[in-house]
C-alpha cells in the first residue's frame, strides 16, 4: 500500500479586537504614519487584551479550522503549536489547547523556530502523517508578540501584531499530492540577530525582558535566505515559479515580499499580502495568511500553494502543497 498523502482539510484563524494603527505610534513615538507604511507596508495591528494569552487565540483559530474541516476535536489524533510566546514555561500551550477543545485523544507539543515556526510544525506534521503515526492533526501558528515589545523603540515595536492560524491536516488515501515537499534549514550562528534576552534559564546582567532586532542585517539575510529557500523547494519538486497559484510569505515586510516575488517572477497578484492589516505575527503570519486567501476564494481545488518564512534562530523554510480540500471530504464520507 501507498504511504498516506497529508492534506489540508480545513483552515482558521482569529485576531484580537484592539487595532493599534500607526498613527497611534506617532503619537507618542518619533515616527510616521508614511515611514512605517513605505518601509515596511504595514498600517494597522491587532493586539490582544491584558486578560488573552497565546491558548485563548489558538483555541478560536483552532475551532475555526475544525468546523471548515466538518471534523470535532475528538477526531485530532495531536496538536502540534508552534509559538515563541507561551502562555507559560511550561507546561506547553499546546496541552492547555488540548483541554480547552476537548480534543483527549489528541497528543499535544510546542515547537519553537519563532517565525519559521508554522513551517517547521507543518514539515514535523506531514512526515508523522506520512509515516501514519497520526491521521489527523491540528497545526496551529499563535502568537502574543505584543508582550515581549519595548514600546518606546521604534525600531521593534511598530513591527509586530498578534494573532493565530490553524489548520487542520489528514492522512489521505485519495489525494495525489498534497503536502509535496518542504524543506526547512537553521543556522545558530545568528541567534543574537533578533532575540529577546529575558524569560528563560540564561542569567544576563544586560538582560531584558524585550525583543531586541539587528534590523539591517535581518533584512538582507531574510530576502537571500527565502529566495534560497523557495527555489530549492521547487526544484526538489521540478516545478517552474510559473506553475505557482499562490505564494503565501512570511509577512515581515512588503519590502522583502516584493523582492521575493520579483526573483520568482511572479505577478503580485498571485501573492497573499496581509501585513498591512497584521503587522508581523511571528508563527501565526502564513497560516493567517493562508486562512484568509482561502476563504477570500483565492485557493481552488488543484491550486499549486508555496508557503516560505524567515525567523530568529536563524531559521527559514519552504512548502509546496497542492489543495485537495474537497477530494479528501468526500472520499472520506
Ligand atoms: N520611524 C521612523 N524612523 C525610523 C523608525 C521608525 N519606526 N525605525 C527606524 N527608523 C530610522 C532609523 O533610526 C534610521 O535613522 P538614522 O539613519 O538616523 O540612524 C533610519 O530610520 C533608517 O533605519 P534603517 O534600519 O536603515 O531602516 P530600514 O529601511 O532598514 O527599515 C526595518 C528598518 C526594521 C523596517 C527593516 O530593517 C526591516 O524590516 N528589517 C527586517 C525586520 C524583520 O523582518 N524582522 C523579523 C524577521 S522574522
Amino acid at each position: 500500500m501507498n504511504a498516506p498523502v497529508a492534506v489540508i482539510t480545513g483552515t482558521g484563524s482569529y485576531a484580537p479586537s484592539r487595532v493599534m494603527t500607526n498613527e497611534d505610534f506617532a503619537s507618542y513615538l518619533e515616527t510616521s504614519d508614511s515611514w512605517i507604511r513605505e518601509r515596511t507596508g504595514i498600517r494597522e495591528r491587532r493586539i490582544a487584551s491584558p486578560e488573552e494569552a497565546t491558548s485563548d487565540l489558538a483555541v478560536l483559530a483552532a475551532r475555526k479550522a475544525l468546523e471548515s474541516a466538518d471534523l470535532t476535536p475528538k477526531d485530532i489524533d495531536g496538536i502540534i503549536l508552534a509559538t515563541a510566546t507561551p502562555d507559560l514555561l511550561f507546561p506547553s500551550t499546546a496541552c492547555l489547547v488540548q483541554a480547552r477543545l476537548g480534543a483527549d485523544k489528541a497528543f499535544a507539543f510546542d515547537l519553537n523556530a519563532v517565525c519559521s515556526g508554522f513551517i517547521y510544525a507543518m514539515s514535523v506534521a506531514k512526515s508523522m502523517v506520512e509515516s501514519g503515526s497520526a491521521r489527523r492533526l491540528l497545526v496551529i501558528g499563535s502568537e502574543v508578540m505584543s508582550r515581549t515589545l519595548d514600546w518606546s523603540d521604534r525600531g521593534t515595536s511598530i513591527l509586530f501584531g498578534d494573532g493565530a492560524g490553524a489548520v487542520v491536516l489528514e492522512a489521505s488515501a485519495t489525494a495525489k499530492r498534497g503536502l509535496e515537499t518542504f524543506r526547512i534549514r537553521a543556522d545558530g550562528r545568528y541567534w543574537e540577530m533578533i532575540h529577546v534576552p529575558g524569560g528563560g534559564s540564561r542569567i544576563s546582567e544586560k538582560g531584558t525582558p524585550y525583543l531586541r532586532m539587528k534590523g539591517g542585517e535581518t533584512f538582507k539575510l531574510a530576502v537571500r535566505s527565502l529566495q534560497e529557500s523557495v527555489l530549492e523547494v521547487l526544484s526538489a519538486s521540478g516545478v517552474s515559479p510559473g506553475e505557482i497559484d499562490l505564494l503565501v510569505p512570511h509577512q515581515a515586510n512588503i519590502r522583502i515580499i516584493d523582492a521575493l516575488a520579483t526573483r520568482l517572477g511572479l505577478p503580485m497578484d498571485k501573492v497573499m499580502v496581509n501585513i498591512d492589516r497584521y503587522g508581523n505575527t511571528s508563527a501565526a503570519s502564513v497560516p493567517v495568511a493562508l486562512d484568509e486567501a482561502v476563504r477570500e476564494g483565492r485557493v481552488a481545488e488543484g491550486s499549486r500553494i508555496l508557503l516560505t518564512a524567515f525567523g530568529s534562530g536563524v531559521t527559514w523554510g519552504s512548502g509546496l502543497l497542492t489543495w485537495e480540500a474537497e477530494l479528501q471530504k468526500r472520499s472520506r464520507l
